[in-house]
């Protein structure tokens, strides 16, 4: 059992990541037929992780909810999906005004039902001047479209004349991100054992320190989050230097 009090504050990360997965293996060990039953249980861990985030003062959460892979699962589990997705928003809009939660979302909107856009839009507006915690959902998202996308803006820039190939680094090219103002994420977590990272967030994660954990996410809760911070905090993050430059001594 993990608890809040072995966390340093001073030392938590300002974006967390989370590849919420293991929603089906989850329905399945219960016994139960349907998939759509562990993507239902989901809701609570995704409600307890963004309370627990916004108690601890995490500015970002970024929620892998539906990716461009997953367009390809069979109909009748994309589509209950979809509605579980529309109906959440709906319900769970109270809670992060509640919790001064601003919602956020990534990844190809247009291509999600219009009713989803709909509702993701009034959300989105509705807690628009929340000033805690920064909900990012990426839905239709994958790391290798983003990219693209930002090629393809880069690309029209340069012939427009407004952008200089020689001016292309690092920080211009997160400008053309899906959300420019989001920091990459100090911390990625993945639930039910999977060491892959799925197309998540390809770009933003060229540093993030990964807690792979075998919870599967509808039973993630408040302590699977300390264990991963506790985990995140043991981390000497070198960038790339040796342990030495990092604690001052002359290397
Ligand atoms: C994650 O759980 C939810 C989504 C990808 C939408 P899964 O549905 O992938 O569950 P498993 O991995 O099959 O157990
Ligand atoms: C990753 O989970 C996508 C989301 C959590 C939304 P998947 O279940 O789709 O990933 P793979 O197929 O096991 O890599
Ligand atoms: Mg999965």
């Amino acid at each position: 059992m993990e608890y809040q009090s072995n966390i340093d504050p001073s030392k938590l990360p300002e974006h967390i990541a989370i590849i919420m997965d293991g929603n089906g293996r989850w329905a399945k060990k219960q016994g139960l037929l349907n998939r759509i039953f562990g993507h239902k249980s989901a809701i609570t861990s995704v409600r307890e992780t963004t309370e627990t985030c916004a108690e601890l003062g995490i500015k970002y959460l970024t929620l892998y909810a539906f990716s461009t892979e997953n367009w390809s699962r069979p109909k009748e589990e994309v589509n209950a999906l979809m509605e579980l997705l529309v109906s959440t928003i709906k319900s769970e809009a109270p809670t992060l005004t509640k919790n001064n939660v601003r919602l956020n979302a990534i990844g190809d909107l247009a291509s999600l039902p219009k009713s989803c856009q709909k509702e993701l839009a009034e959300t989105i507006e509705l807690t628009k001047h929340n000033s805690g915690l920064v909900l990012t959902l990426a839905l239709s998202y994958s790391g290798r479209w983003e990219i693209i996308e930002a090629v393809k803006k880069i690309a029209l820039a340069v012939s427009a004349n407004t952008l200089a190939v020689d001016s292309i680094n690092d920080t211009t090219f997160r400008n053309y991100l899906s959300d420019s103002t989001l920091p990459d994420p100090e911390l990625l977590i993945r639930t039910s054992g999977e060491f892959r990272v799925s197309n998540f967030l390809l770009w933003q994660i060229a540093y993030t320190e990964i807690h792979i954990t075998d919870v599967l996410w509808p039973d993630f809760r408040k302590n699977d989050l300390y264990t991963a911070l506790i985990d995140f905090q043991k981390r000497e993050r070198r960038f790339g230097k040796i342990s030495e430059q990092l604690n001052g001594a002359k290397a």
